[in-house]
Order: C-alpha cells, then structure tokens, then sequence
C-alpha cells in the first residue's frame, strides 16, 4: 500500500468546541501522521479559492461565510491509504447520514457545521496541500 498525504481541515465548529485533540487523537490511532500544521482565520479570498470547485454551487456563500467565521486548524497527515482512511475517520458530509463513531457523527451539528474536511482524491490533495503549504510541496512525494 502506497503512502500518501491528504489535507485535513478542522473547521470553526470543531475549533470552537474544543476538540482539536480529540480528532488528533483519532488521526494518530488511525496509525496518520501529522506532518504539518497550522492555525489560521482564512480570508474570505482563501476560503474562497479554496473551495472555487463549488463556485456554482447554491451553497458556496454559506459554506464560505463558515469557514471564515472562525480559526481552523490545517494539517497535512500521512500514512497508508491517507485519503481513504481519512474520509473513513470523517464520516458522510451530512452528520446526520454518518456512521456512528465517525468525526462527523460525534462533533458535527449540521450539513454546514460538519467539522472537518479531508481531501476526496490523490490529485485534490496535491493541489490542497500546496494551496496551504506551499513550502512544504517542495519535499512531497
Ligand atoms: S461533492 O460534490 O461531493 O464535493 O460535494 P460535497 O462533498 O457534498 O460538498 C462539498 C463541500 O461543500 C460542503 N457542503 C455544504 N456546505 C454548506 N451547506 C450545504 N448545504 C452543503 N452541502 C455540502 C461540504 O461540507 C463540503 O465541504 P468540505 O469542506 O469539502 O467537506
């Protein structure tokens, strides 16, 4: 099995709750790695950038004004299967659909306040691990 880099970001939500720990813990029992990271309050520009795949779609204002409503916590983890077993971790995008014991089903309260993201693709990861780490894409793999 290959190793490989996804980005996880933990939204304002999470933050707020105080539970960045506790979804670092479940990253690491995973067997992830937490290679980089980083606190940040994104600008309506970065969260917008960020999610300009989502541009035409009916909830992009809401899911921006989210994520700029708050710090998140940005990290880039590492292992087998990262981007699988990290969307594992996640759980479905609407809390309400995830499987129980997923991030989502115990920290999220709705579809627009779901906690965390994690990249969905190898080359979606690439491309958001650089968009906030760009140093860092020098070294990957
Ligand atoms: S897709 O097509 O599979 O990428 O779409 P999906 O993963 O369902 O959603 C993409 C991101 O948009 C967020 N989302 C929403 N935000 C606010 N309101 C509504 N109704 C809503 N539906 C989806 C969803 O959480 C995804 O954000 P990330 O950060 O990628 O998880």
């Amino acid at each position: 099995m290959a190793i490989e880099r996804t980005l996880s970001i933990i939204k304002p939500d999470a933050v707020a709750k105080n539970v960045i720990g506790q979804i670092y813990a479940r990253f690491e029992n995973a067997g992830l790695k937490i290679v980089a990271a980083r606190m940040a309050q994104l600008s309506r520009a970065e969260a917008e950038g960020f999610y300009a795949v989502h541009r035409e779609r009916p909830f992009f204002k809401d899911l921006v004004d989210f994520m700029v409503s708050g710090p998140v916590m940005i990290q880039v983890l590492e292992g087998e299967n990262a981007i699988v077993k990290n969307r594992e971790l996640m759980g479905a995008t609407d809390p309400k659909k995830a499987e129980k014991g997923t991030i989502r089903a115990d920290f999220a309260d709705s579809i627009d306040a779901n906690a965390v993201h994690g990249s969905d693709a190898a080359e979606t990861a690439k491309v958001e691990i650089a968009y906030f780490f760009p140093v860092l894409n020098v070294y990957s793999r």
